[in-house]
């Protein structure tokens, strides 16, 4: 189920392009698409025997035309789109590191739900309620939505959300859309599922506060949820475990997939502006952020250091060695996706830069921490990714990388908490 984007027509597209392409790296001449509507695809399709994407060699550069056609800039942005309007098949390699085991940008896949908590309209209904309601808190004040704001693409658009008793906590918030499609859950990937990341939230004491007990007679005390859970579960009887799979399964219904990116991938591709063409072929390549940043999700759901644990200083995070014991892992966090990532600023696990200051650092190769003469011999001194370097981007670059990250939010839909979310009523 597609709550939160409207992107189903993406879907038929797909599969007129890859048939498409398919026909076009057939033929050596030269396609330039520009597909306003589904027509056009079929009368690209009836033309197909007259046009072609170039193909690639295996180093990413393309065989023919390359120089002379970077020759002007006129030229050069025609190359760009000419490359990235062919469908995915026929992009440029991308620059990845040897080992890295990458999967193209793309658009997103269905949403699984589990054969343990399987989803029904009613129960994520359920399951939106939870999420808007403060009565989830010992406080009775602190939503799940307290922190993740659909009003702020599910984030809280601060450095670090503030807990019960309004103390600060440690990380800034993530948003919660299209986690669906993570592996683990946490910026240090503590939690396997989402039932067991909703269950940890709930419990923290930093967090939500609440004990189980506390929670179920905080919900059955409201007689609207008992009909609700009654509808979504077997019976009206209130569990802490089916409050757990109600906003697991609400959750998993928070997914984009109407972003510009999106659209431009299922072809429409006067979407885009050369900028951001160019700047998908810089995300792909000269800036190297496909080592990390790739696949639907534009995460490679690992785990790196990326210069940022602060080893040794009073703000020092250790990220994903907290919950492995791997000395390896000091300073790793989960690479986020990047959907949305010009709506959830502050950005980083720690939520202290701005996109522009995020791309500055990765231009300059990310900082290097320094061993102090009494770390020598320390084993936890944490080794930044060796898939980082200085990257040489112009002024120009940078740009057009940050207009390419535009291109990955999600159109705004208001999301209204339900009625019966509001502990005094609508
Ligand atoms: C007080 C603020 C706050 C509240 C309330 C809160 N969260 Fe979060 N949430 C955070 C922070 C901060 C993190 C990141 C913590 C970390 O990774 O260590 C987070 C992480 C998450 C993640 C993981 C996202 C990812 O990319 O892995 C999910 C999912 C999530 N919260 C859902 C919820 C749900 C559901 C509730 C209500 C039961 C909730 N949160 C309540 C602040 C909050
Ligand atoms: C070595 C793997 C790796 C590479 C290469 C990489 N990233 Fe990241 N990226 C990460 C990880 C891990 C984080 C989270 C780090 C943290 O919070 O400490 C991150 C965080 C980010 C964030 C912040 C997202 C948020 O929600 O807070 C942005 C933006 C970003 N990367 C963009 C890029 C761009 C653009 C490139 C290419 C120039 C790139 N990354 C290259 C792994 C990588």
């Amino acid at each position: 189920m597609r709550n939160d984007g409207g992107h189903l027509y993406v879907r038929g597209w797909r599969s007129n392009l890859r048939f498409l392409t398919t026909f076009q790296q057939a033929d050596p001449t030269v396609c330039q698409p520009q597909f306003p509507g589904r027509q056009a695809v079929v009368a690209c399709l009836v033309a197909v025997a007259q046009i072609s994407c170039g193909l690639e060699d295996s180093t990413g550069v393309a065989k023919a035309g390359e120089t002379a056609a970077q020759s002007s800039s006129e030229n050069r942005e025609k190359f760009f789109r000419q490359r990235y309007e062919c469908g995915r098949e026929a992009w440029p390699a991308p620059q990845v590191d040897a080992g890295i085991q990458w999967q193209e940008l793309g658009p997103l896949p269905d949403v699984q739900h589990p054969e343990d908590n399987p989803f029904s309209p009613a129960k994520a209904e359920l399951g939106k309620a939870l999420f808007f309601d403060p009565r989830l808190s010992g406080s009775r004040e602190i939503a799940c939505a307290s922190c993740h704001d659909p009003d702020l693409a599910w984030a809280d658009g601060r450095t670090v959300s503030f807990g019960h008793h309004r103390e600060p906590l440690k990380r800034n918030a993530p948003t919660i859309r299209n986690i669906t499609f993570q592996q683990s859950l946490f910026w240090d990937g503590r939690a396997d599922t989402i039932e067991q990341q909703v269950e940890q939230v709930l419990l923290n004491p930093a967090e939500m506060h609440i004990t189980r007990q506390q929670l179920v007679a905080a919900v059955a005390a409201v007689p609207g949820y008992r009909e609700q859970f009654a509808a979504a579960f077997a019976d009206s009887q209130v569990s802490f475990d089916r409050v757990v799979r109600a906003v697991a399964c609400f959750q998993r219904t928070v997914v984009g997939g109407g972003s510009r990116f999106d659209r431009f991938v299922g072809g429409e591709y006067d979407l885009f502006s050369d900028a951001e063409i160019r700047g998908l072929d810089l995300f792909r390549r000269k800036a190297r952020c496909l080592n990390c940043h790739h696949g639907p999700l534009f995460s490679d759901g690992r785990f790196h250091d990326v210069g940022l644990s602060y080893y040794g200083r009073r703000t020092e995070d250790l990220g994903r060695y907290r919950v492995t014991g791997k000395p390896e892992d000091v300073g790793r966090f989960r690479t986020p996706s990047l959907r949305d990532v010009t709506k959830t600023e502050p950005l980083m696990h720690n939520g202290l830069f701005k996109l522009s200051g995020v791309l500055n650092m990765y231009n300059a190769g990310m900082p290097t921490l320094k061993r102090q003469a009494y770390q020598q011999n320390d084993p936890l001194f944490p080794t930044k990714s060796p898939h980082l370097k200085p990257l040489g981007l112009s002024r120009q670059e940078l740009a057009d990388l940050a207009a390419f990250l535009t291109t990955l939010e999600e159109p705004y839909r208001r999301i209204r908490p339900p009625a019966l979310a509001l502990p005094d009523g609508p």
